[in-house]
């Protein structure tokens, strides 16, 4: 007996020990077919509200259990998973709860009336606790306030797109509030100021944030410089939108563009060209899912280091400004991808050097084609410009494309499918700020881990052939400083900037309100 307890007592210390600190962990994502409510114009009853929340958490349950039991330390759902999406602030509201400030310490599973009627809160921190797991999920917060506050709404309550993170014992340990609201999400309020929530746990320091934020400074940049997290959790409802910005492209660049780990939890729903989830390690994706096909939902798992060291590109602009132009002898042309006027040169054989140029950004590219094809036309793009559609923010794009059809006025149109293949490419621009991700995109949306890497000198280039035709390799730089400037792209012509900023002025407010 004694010696068998003195066993027990080395083994649970040496668990203890082992487990003050792990050096990889199992990451879980979840994307999920969401159930959504039936629209309506006047506010379901909250029985209703609970009944369809219920239903998207039986589904929920079942990837968290399974998740579980393949070992994952925590798993992330998407954004807008639990209720779904299409409210105004009225028929929003019986779908929220008060999600108190996790410092109250609180575990919902074993104090379920602590803070009034939460069932959500409770049935996740059980789920969580149940089955050991750390659980991230989006549901809506609301905070009362009344005419003492000059900002309060006139229906007197703040409503939140909010992120919460229960630990393996069911405790609330994160809440974050949605930053960056994207338009048309007018149910919700912002944050009287940006918050940066990060917490840690033996397998690392972790930050959240909420998809559209993925686009801007705060609280994304802030999380990884100041705050040094190690891993980002993030729940998105992503629309994906070629040629650069599909979910598994620019999600898998930012994890290598700023060195974190980065799990991406999409909402499965492919009408509305929502899917692509991943587990992201900065030097290669580590799974990922892309489905246009069926209705299903789907569980990912994989290892990461818990620490990912990865140096961070320390130069974007190195190499390009140290090398001379390279052949500017072909036609410049002008094409729009996603309302922004780039400006492009056709790739005209199956092998080249290629300089384009758009105000101070160079764009410079080597590469080999497997063979030049008569039916596909690739391009090298550059912009230099603040867009200002669905959002506001400065951009400074290096591309090599493959153009929708022959038709040059169709480079930077959406394409999915490719035939031609790539020996190699070496892709660098003249950036002036440090937030470059560099993003690999396949035919028929696809990734390329381990085919390319970048240079500490700012190249982004191939390892070996790539494994499959290519739709793009793009440096995709944000240059945050610049989001508040007025001028917009210099390409337009005075006419066209006032017919924008009529059309365009709405949107704008309707997103920074
Ligand atoms: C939506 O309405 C239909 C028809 O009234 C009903 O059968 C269905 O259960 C409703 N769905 C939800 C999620 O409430
Ligand atoms: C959103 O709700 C309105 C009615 O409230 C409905 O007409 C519209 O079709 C809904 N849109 C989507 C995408 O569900
Ligand atoms: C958690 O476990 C308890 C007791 O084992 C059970 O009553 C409860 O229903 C479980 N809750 C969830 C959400 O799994
Ligand atoms: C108004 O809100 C403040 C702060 O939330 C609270 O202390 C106060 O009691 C409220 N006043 C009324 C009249 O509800
Ligand atoms: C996490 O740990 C670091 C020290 O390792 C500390 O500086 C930081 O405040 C901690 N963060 C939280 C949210 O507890
Ligand atoms: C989905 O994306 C395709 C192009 O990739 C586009 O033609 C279509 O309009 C998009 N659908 C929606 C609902 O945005
Ligand atoms: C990056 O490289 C360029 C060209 O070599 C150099 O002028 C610049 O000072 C470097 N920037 C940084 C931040 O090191
Ligand atoms: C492109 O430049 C590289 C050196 O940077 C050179 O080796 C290669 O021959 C050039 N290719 C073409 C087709 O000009």
């Amino acid at each position: 007996m004694t010696s068998q307890f003195l066993a027990y007592v080395a083994i649970s210390a040496f668990c203890v020990l082992k487990a003050s600190s792990l050096d990889t962990f199992i990451a879980a994502v979840y994307e999920h077919a969401v159930i959504l409510p039936n629209a309506t114009l006047t506010p379901v009853s909250r029985e209703e509200a609970l009944e369809l929340m219920s239903q998207n958490l039986d589904v929920l349950e079942g990837a968290i259990t399974a998740a579980a039991k393949q070992g994952a330390h925590i798993i992330v759902t998407p954004e807008d998973a639990i209720y779904g999406w299409n409210f105004s602030r009225e028929t929003l509201y019986p779908y929220l709860e008060d999600i108190p400030d996790p410092q109250v310490n609180w575990i919902p599973c074993n104090d379920p009336n602590r803070f009034g009627h939460t069932p959500v809160q409770e049935r996740l921190s059980c789920l969580a606790k149940n089955n050991s797991i750390y659980v991230v999920a989006n549901i809506g917060d609301k905070k009362s306030c009344n005419t003492s506050d000059p900002q309060c709404p006139p229906d007197g309550r703040y409503q939140y797109n909010t992120d919460v993170v229960f630990d393996s014992q069911g405790k609330l340990v994160a809440r974050y509030h949605k930053q960056n609201l994207f338009m048309g999400e007018d149910q919700f309020n912002l944050p009287k100021e940006p918050e940066v929530v990060t917490f840690n746990t033996t397998f690392g320091r972790f930050g959240i944030f909420t998809c559209f934020d993925i686009l801007f400074h705060d609280p994304a940049i802030t999380l990884v410089k100041d705050f040094h997290v190690d891993t980002i959790l993030f729940p998105t409802a992503w629309m994906n939108v070629l040629p650069l910005l599909s979910a598994i492209e620019f999600h898998s660049a930012w994890a290598m563009g700023t060195g974190v780990n980065f799990l991406a939890s999409n909402i499965h729903y492919p009408s509305k060209n929502m899917t692509g989830s991943g587990i992201y390690a900065p030097d290669s994706p580590r799974a990922f899912h892309y489905d246009m096909k069926t209705e299903k939902g789907k569980l990912l798992l994989a290892q990461l280091d818990s620490h990912p060291y990865h140096p961070v590109v320390a130069n974007w602009t190195a190499y390009a400004s140290s090398t001379e132009a390279l052949s500017r002898g072909n036609k410049e042309f002008k094409s729009i991808l996603f309302f922004d006027e780039f400006t492009f040169v056709e790739l005209t054989g199956a092998m080249g050097n290629y300089t384009v140029c758009q105000k101070d950004l160079c764009c410079h590219l080597s590469y080999k084609m497997s063979e030049k094809r008569s039916d596909e036309v690739y391009a090298l793009g550059a912009f230099d410009g603040l867009h200002i559609v669905e959002g506001r923010y400065y951009l400074q794009i290096c591309t090599l494309l493959k153009c929708a059809t022959n038709d040059l006025n169709t480079c930077g149109d959406p394409v999915e499918t490719a035939s031609t293949t790539f020996e190699m490419f070496s892709l660098s621009g003249t950036f002036e700020t440090q937030h470059v991700f560099p993003e690999v995109l396949l035919s028929e949306i696809q990734l390329a881990p381990g085919e390319f890497q970048v240079s500490s000198d700012g190249r982004l280039f191939s390892l070996k052939p790539i494994s499959a035709p290519v739709l793009t390799a793009t440096l995709f730089g944000r240059w945050y400083e610049k989001d508040g400037a007025l001028n917009v792209s210099s390409a337009l012509t005075a006419q066209a900037l006032i017919i924008m900023l009529i059309v365009i002025t709405p949107i704008v407010y309707s997103i920074y309100w």
